[in-house]
């Protein structure tokens, strides 16, 4: 089978370094990578590093081995093109369809996905100028990945720093996996709960589950990689930050429910994938609770934590609201699902059996969604992100 063929495009920003990591992720994993650095980036990192490390010719210009037409032919061969980091000049070129290096050429021929990671100061990224440039990229079909928040160039923080290129890399492996060109979630805003929430009974111990954030966070980076805005409400998962989506940390239920209804007033789509726990001790030590010498310890008293599953599903946030839940079973998976899915009163309910070693932490997962209109999808064993884009195409037929 010939390698996917994929367009680096690198343009003149500060983190056009982080790019050499993406490039080689690329390359391991079997892909053919073709840079295409701007002029700019070249005062950052050297043709010799983009071409030693892709194992290709590079060129900027649009007059450099004119016989092979590469203003046209990169662009045209590409399964997807890759712009990281992507300037604020650079968005404006590509919104306008500029065509005055070789970049700008390849992504006006390109028919393929095509991927942008900006980077900047925060002033150039919420710019109207800017912004405007992103949604009308959007709206065409591009996916633009909203910056992380972090450490800028000097000493400035805040919005408008290259995700992290292993997380950068995970979103263009779902776009190439999915090879469709309009991004069916763009526009929308998703909300997706990951993890297992901790419920303590004194400062230095919990109540919690085996939960580890894996299918939570699948589900966020492949809505993500849909063009979907997303919120991650995530539950001490410990895992990095997915590309482009905007993550809020909680502890306990309680905190939560909180998020996740403040996230869900406005969204499309809920997704509840964090295992949350049903019961909290019903009191917490202020101190660290001692073992007393000849005495039995003291039960723990636990009361109920709020259903939010049900709660989201009885009172939805706008009209036309897509939730979904999670059914972890050890038993009778499929009765104890379709119960479970008329109680919550949600739109579809995804039922997996769990076990000490299985699902939990696993790269892997096998399911059936359930939906409330009877419909059942089984989704065969398989990494997180197949079961996730099962989801996603599930909730888009709702949406639409
Ligand atoms: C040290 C330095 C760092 C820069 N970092 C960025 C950046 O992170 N993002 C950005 O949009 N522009 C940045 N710029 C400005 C761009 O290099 C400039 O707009 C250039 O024209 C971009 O050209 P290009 O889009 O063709 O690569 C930086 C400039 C300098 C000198």
């Amino acid at each position: 089978m010939d390698k996917p063929k994929v367009v680096l495009g690198v343009s003149g920003g500060i983190a056009a370094y982080k790019a050499c990591e993406l490039l080689r992720r690329f390359t391991e994993s079997g892909h053919d990578v073709r840079v295409v650095p701007t002029a700019s980036a070249l005062h950052f990192v050297g043709a010799a590093t983009w071409s030693a490390l892709s194992g290709n010719p590079v060129a900027t210009e649009v007059w450099d081995d004119v016989h092979e037409v590469p203003h046209v032919r990169i662009g045209q061969h590409a399964d997807l093109v890759v712009v990281a980091p992507a300037t604020a000049d650079m968005l404006a070129k590509a919104a306008h369809g500029l065509a005055d290096d070789l970049l700008t050429n390849t992504l006006l021929t390109a028919r393929c996905p095509v991927v942008f990671a900006p980077a900047m100061h925060t002033e150039m990224w919420e710019h109207p100028a800017t912004q405007e440039n992103v949604a009308t990229l959007r709206r065409r079909g591009a996916v633009v990945i909203e910056p992380a928040v972090g450490r800028l160039t000097g000493v400035d923080t805040g919005k408008g720093r290259l995700p992290d290129p292993a997380e950068i890399f995970e979103v263009c492996r779902r776009v190439l996996a999915r090879g469709v060109t309009e991004p069916d979630l763009r526009g929308r805003h998703v909300v997706v709960s990951a993890g297992g929430t901790r419920e303590p009974l004194d400062p230095v111990r919990f109540l919690g589950n085996r939960s580890s954030g894996k299918q939570g966070y699948a589900l966020a980076r492949t809505a993500a990689a849909r063009g979907a805005r997303v919120t991650l409400v995530s539950a001490n998962a410990g895992l990095p930050d997915p590309a482009g989506v905007d993550v809020v940390r909680v502890g306990t239920a309680v905190q939560l429910r909180e998020a996740v209804l403040k996230a869900a007033a406005d969204a499309d789509a809920v997704v509840m994938a964090a295992a949350v726990a049903d019961f909290r001790p019903a009191a917490y030590a202020a101190g660290k609770i001692k073992k007393k010498d000849g005495q039995d310890p003291d039960p723990i008293v636990l009361v109920r934590n709020p259903d939010i599953l049900a709660e989201i599903s009885a009172d939805r946030a706008r009209p036309g609201q897509v939730v979904v839940g999670f059914a972890a079973e050890t038993d009778d998976v499929l009765a104890n699902g379709r119960a479970k899915l008329a109680r919550k009163g949600c739109d579809l309910l995804v039922v997996n059996e769990v076990g000490e070693r299985k699902t939990f932490g696993s790269e892997e997962n096998e399911a059936v969604v359930l939906g409330a209109d009877g419909s059942e999808t089984p989704v065969p064993h398989g990494p997180k992100e197949a079961l996730a884009d099962t989801v996603w195409d599930l909730v888009v037929r709702r949406l639409d």
